[in-house]
């Protein structure tokens, strides 16, 4: 069986969509760089270990991205996948995991990488946001893109409204392209990825772009 390991920051709500996916693997390690991230909790209630690489422990970005790449190493993870890691990893580090790390974004990529995504999407009076679970490159939010689903912007949204709304496509779309990579369906050809699998796309994700 393939073994997973998942990188939080904070809340972990999408490592918990994650976890409870049934997906066709182990999750071997939930790992935080912040000691207080509450998702630790909820993942060690389910059984799966839990290890912190406390950023704020090491001298520079390149010693705490040396530890974390360790750490992520000793579980021997088929596929590496950040859950609302909140860190710029180092192209050393990314280039460890090449083709076999994930992230989600809370836009739709290219569209508004970096932060405060949700208030940057409002300001620019778009119509559809949405989310994004890509493999993780050395650029930032820029690497080939597995899956998106858009939201509509509404005339009275806040940004903690259509973070609301996106979040829960969030849940949806990032354990469907964990599974597709652990079945084997994703393949990467320069900055577009295909899908193998048997049979049509699910109905459910005709909306969403995929
Ligand atoms: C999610 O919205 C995720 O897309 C975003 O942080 C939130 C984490 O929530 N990630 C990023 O902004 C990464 N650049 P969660 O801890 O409840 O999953």
């Amino acid at each position: 069986m393939k073994n997973y390991v998942i990188i939080i920051s904070g809340r972990g709500s999408n490592m918990e969509a994650l976890l409870t996916a049934n997906l066709p693997g182990r999750c071997a390690a939930v790992i935080s760089n912040r000691p207080a991230a509450a998702g630790l909790v909820y993942a060690a209630r389910q059984g799966v270990a839990t290890v912190v690489v406390d950023h704020k422990a090491y001298p520079d970005r390149a010693a705490f991205d040396a530890a974390l790449a360790a750490e992520v190493e000793r579980h021997q993870p088929d596929l590496v996948l950040l859950a609302g890691f909140m860190r710029i990893l180092s192209p050393a580090f990314v280039r460890r995991f090449a083709g076999r790390m994930l992230n989600i974004h809370p836009s739709l990529l290219p569209a508004f990488p970096g932060l405060r995504t949700h208030a940057q999407a409002l300001e620019n009076g778009v119509r559809l946001h949405g989310c994004t679970v890509h493999f993780v490159t050395p650029d930032l939010d820029t690497g080939p893109i597995v899956i998106q689903a858009a939201v509509p912007v509404l005339d009275d949204d806040t940004p903690e409204s259509l973070a609301a709304r996106v979040l829960a496509e969030e849940h949806r779309i990032y354990p469907q392209a964990a599974r597709w990579f652990l079945e084997g369906c994703l393949h990467v050809d320069g900055l577009c990825v295909r899908l193998s699998r048997p049979g049509p796309i699910p109905a459910a994700l005709s909306f969403p772009v995929g």
